[in-house]
């Protein structure tokens, strides 16, 4: 049997570098022969197809109804028989994650409140734990300049104010959960190689098994 793969997932505001720091985190992986899966929320399952009509403004949604989609975009997420993480995992390969429910705590939770936001993901049996999440923290200002330079157009959370306060929302859920979850805050205004040299010995660390 192989060992248990690892889970690591990787969040940010839009405009952090996500992007950037996964890919040289695959390549870096790839060098060391570790085996491992990228994947992303929203999902290619149906219910990724829902969350994404209803972030493009294509389809109107509540926050509510936003939340439990991606709640359901989760499930499937981590329990697709085929790809999902609880298969991979098992299989010993590890899965590097863009974005998870530190997401919705932080988006959903501005609109609806943390309360139910948290204990719906966190109580969900289906629903497994990161062994490691990274934050790329960038100020508002800055991810606000990448996505102007990146994109033409703008989706519903990427408003420069909502930007801030979902910047606020991440920073109050870390602080919840300091004592369960292993979340590493990385300053990611710097240049690509400084910050992935802090994002390396975030990851490296699961993957060596010398956190604590
Ligand atoms: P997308 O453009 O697919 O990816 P990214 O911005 O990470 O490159 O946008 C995903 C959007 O969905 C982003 O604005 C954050 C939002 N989101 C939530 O509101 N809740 C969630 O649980 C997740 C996973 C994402």
């Amino acid at each position: 049997m192989s060992e248990q793969g690892k889970f690591i997932v990787i969040e940010g505001l839009d405009g952090s570098g996500k992007g950037t720091q996964i890919s040289r985190l695959a390549a870096a992986l790839s060098e060391r022969g570790v085996r491992f899966e990228l994947t992303a929320e929203p999902t290619p399952h149906a219910t990724g197809g829902l969350v994404r009509d209803a972030l493009g403004g294509i389809t109107k949604r509540t926050p509510a109804e936003l939340a439990g989609l991606f709640l359901a975009d989760r499930i499937a997420h981590c329990q697709n028989p085929h790809n999902g993480i609880a298969a991979l995992l098992k299989q010993g390969v590890t899965v590097v994650c863009d974005r998870y429910y530190y997401s919705s705590f932080a988006y959903q939770g501005m609109d609806l409140g943390l309360d139910w936001v948290m204990s719906a993901n966190l109580g969900c049996p289906a629903i497994l734990k990161p062994d490691l999440c990274i934050f790329l923290d960038v100020p508002t200002e800055v991810a606000d300049r990448r996505i102007s330079l990146g994109r033409s157009s703008r989706e519903i959370f990427e408003q420069a104010e909502t930007i801030e306060r979902v910047r606020r929302k991440y920073f109050e859920v870390f602080g919840i959960l300091s004592d369960t979850h292993n979340v590493k805050i990385i300053n990611a205004a710097r240049t690509p190689d400084e910050v992935f040299a802090d994002v390396w010995a975030a990851a490296a660390e699961i993957l060596d098994g010398t956190e604590k």
